[in-house]
Order: C-alpha cells, then structure tokens, then sequence
C-alpha cells in the first residue's frame, strides 16, 4: 500500500572510488570557496589518514585554514561550540569532516553556530529551526555504519545532563560526501562489526518503519543485500576493498532510507542500554536487531518474508510467517557468525549489561523518541520480554 503522501529529500552529492579521498579537490569547485576548517580524532590522526587528504585538497589549490581533533567518543557540546569558534577564527568558509558518526555529528552541529552564529543550545536544538542554508560540508566516513553523512540528523552528548541531543535540519545535509574504502581499511573486526549492524539495523527498521516509503524501502533492500554479502568479508579480511567499498555503500543506502523514514524499537532498545549501560550503539543494535524484529513480527511478517530474499535466503514454497521467520534467523546466523569472529558479544550479559538494569532499559526505551515511528506500539513490559530474551 502506497503512502497518502511522502517526499524524498537527497541534496548530498556522493562520490566513490578507492583513493579518492586524496583525489576529489576538483569536486569542492561547486562549492564556491576556498578555506576549509578540517574535524578529526586523533585516531584517524594517528592512522596518518588526514595527510594525504590534506596533500591533495591543498595541490587543487584549496586551504586547510585548520584542524581540530578532540572529538570525544561521543560528540559533545563543549566539542561542537570549540570546532564553530575554531574554525570562524582561521577563517574558514566551509567544512571538512574525516571520522565516525561522532566526527561528523561534530561538524554537522557546529556548522549551526559556524554559519549563523547564535547559541548552539537555544538557537537550534530539536528540528527544523533553520531558516537558510548552512556553510558546505564535506564529509568522508572513516566507518561504515552510522550514514551520518548523508543524514539530517546530528546527536551530540550532553555530558553535564547525561542526555543525548538531537538536532534535525534538511539543511544539514553534507554537500558531499566521499566513499573511500581505503579510509576504512584499518577498522578493526570489532569496530567493523557493530558499526556493519548498525548499518544493517537502519535499513531493516526503515524497511519496516510506519514512514517507510517506496524510494526509502528501495534503498533499504539494497543496503541489506550489500551488507550481507559483504560484511562477514570485511571482518574476516580488512583488506578486502571490495567488501570495505561494499560496507561504506551499503551504510550510505540505509542513512538515505533511515533519514527519510527514521528507525524503530531496536534503536528505542539500543539508545536505553547505550545510555544506562554505556553499551556501544552498533554492538546494542547488533545483539538486538533479531529480537526487535520479533517484537514486531505480526505487524512486519509480510515484509520481513520479502527481506529473506535480499538475505540470501530461498524462500520458495515457504508460508509468509516460515519465509518471515527465515530473515530472523538469517539476522541471527550473521551476528552469530560476527560473534564466532570474536567481533561481537553474544547477548547483553557478554556486553556487560546488569541484570537489574533490564527494567530500567525497557522504560527508557519506551520514552525513547524513535518510538515513534515503530509499527508497534512498544511497551516497556512488553519490551522487557525481548530484553530478556537478549541476555
Ligand atoms: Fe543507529
């Protein structure tokens, strides 16, 4: 059944190729400027992954005015209001971000107060405050899970409160994005796993989401059948550029769905234990994917036995509730197969979540705003069950 009305909304420019990440000056012509204040992490510093970036942004003639790299583990406001005052001081015209979701989610909320001016907190917090464009932004993901760079959402962590916040703008879309799969050649197995779930939970919780559209549900299929055909390989052999080009695409496909259809109940889960167990978000989705699904199996059973199929399962002559519970398992099997790997813990318990939290967890998940957009209403004692299922 189709929507009564939806629209799709994709100004980021994204290009891809091996290598490219040293060699795309001649895209920042359309931006028209010259000065760009570069965010980072001192990992991504560490790897030497910035100097070739600079090398070749500088020889098509542009200028890194500066570059800041103490982007905490998850973005925080103190970050976003140093990268926006840093980067007006250098002079910058626009932005460049190298990192994961955090790196990215940094540049995405300071280029509010980078292009405007005003207050990060008072001024732009929440959705839709922006009246006019942002300065440009280019990303390029060192990760692939998080499709940060092609999203118009940004969570920055408020470390005085304990609460993430989230802010939402078409306008903050990238102006481009850059898929280099070298840039996720050293990414760790575990870091490849949870950030590859993450990406695997967008799309099946945007499949499946009540915004779920015919172009967003497009992207999601492909993204699914990219990731399991490629992420397993990717883990196993981090040189494998095929399988890291694959990822990056695949974790680009499920933010374009996920930003115009949003997520579910996993991510209401995953935002509960990241939150009061400080479990990382793709490891929370990766043990939990399967078991939101369950929660949702009545309501999604007919498109869950259409994903079977994008997950390599053969479905013919299977009954829709058989087919749809051949893509639960399938889920299963891949994080498993992750967990075999030694790249992802089994349940919640090997995450290190306490028992007595689980209750806390179900009714965080409950007030979680991406409740919202799950098929079914989720309740905390409801939730709870799954939950407990999961550890
Ligand atoms: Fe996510």
């Amino acid at each position: 059944m189709l929507p009564d009305f939806y629209q799709f909304y994709h100004p980021t420019k994204m290009i891809y190729g091996a290598g490219l990440a040293s060699d795309f000056s001649h895209e920042l012509d359309a931006l028209n400027v010259s000065n760009f204040f570069m965010v980072s992490d001192h990992i991504i510093h560490d790897l030497g992954l910035l100097d070739s970036i600079k090398e070749g942004i500088e020889q098509g003639g542009y200028t890194i005015t500066g570059t800041y790299l103490d982007v905490p583990q998850d973005a925080s406001i103190d970050a976003v209001k140093e990268i926006s005052r840093l980067a007006v001081e250098s002079g910058a015209e626009g932005l460049i971000a190298v990192g994961g979701g955090s790196v990215i989610d940094a540049a995405k909320a300071a280029n509010f107060t980078f292009s405007h001016g005003g207050d990060l907190i008072e001024d732009y917090s929440g959705a839709g405050t922006l009246t006019a464009p942002l300065k440009p932004l280019v990303v390029i993901p060192t990760t692939a899970g998080t499709g940060s760079e092609c999203t118009l959402v940004a969570v920055i962590y408020d470390v005085e409160n304990k609460v993430k916040l989230a802010f939402s703008d078409g306008y903050l879309l990238p102006r481009l994005a850059v898929l280099d799969p070298v840039m996720t050649q050293s990414l760790p197995p575990k870091l490849t796993a949870s950030t590859g779930m993450d990406a695997l939970t967008h799309a099946v919780e945007s499949y499946v989401g009540v915004d779920s559209s015919p172009h967003s549900e497009a992207l999601a299929v492909a993204a699914i059948e990219l990731i399991f055909n490629n992420l397993v390989k990717a883990i196993e052999d981090g040189d494998d550029l095929e399988a890291r080009g694959a990822m990056l695409i695949a974790s680009n496909l499920a933010g374009t769905s996920f930003s115009h259809s949003m997520v579910g109940c996993v991510h209401s889960m995953a935002h509960a234990t990241g939150g009061i167990e400080r479990v990382p978000h793709g490891v929370a989705n990766g043990i939990l994917l399967a078991h939101g699904m369950e929660y949702n199996f009545e309501e999604c059973k007919e498109k869950y036995a259409r994903l079977a199929y994008f997950m390599g399962q053969d479905v013919s002559g299977l009954s829709v509730d058989d087919a749809a519970r051949k893509a639960i398992q399938a889920v299963r099997d891949l994080h498993k197969k992750m967990h075999a790997l030694g790249a992802m813990p089994l349940n919640l318990r090997e995450a290190g979540v306490k028992k007595e939290s689980l209750e806390k967890i179900a009714q965080a998940a409950q007030e979680d705003g991406t409740t919202v957009y799950n098929i079914r209403e989720v309740i905390a004692e409801d939730i709870l069950v799954h939950l407990k299922n999961a550890y």
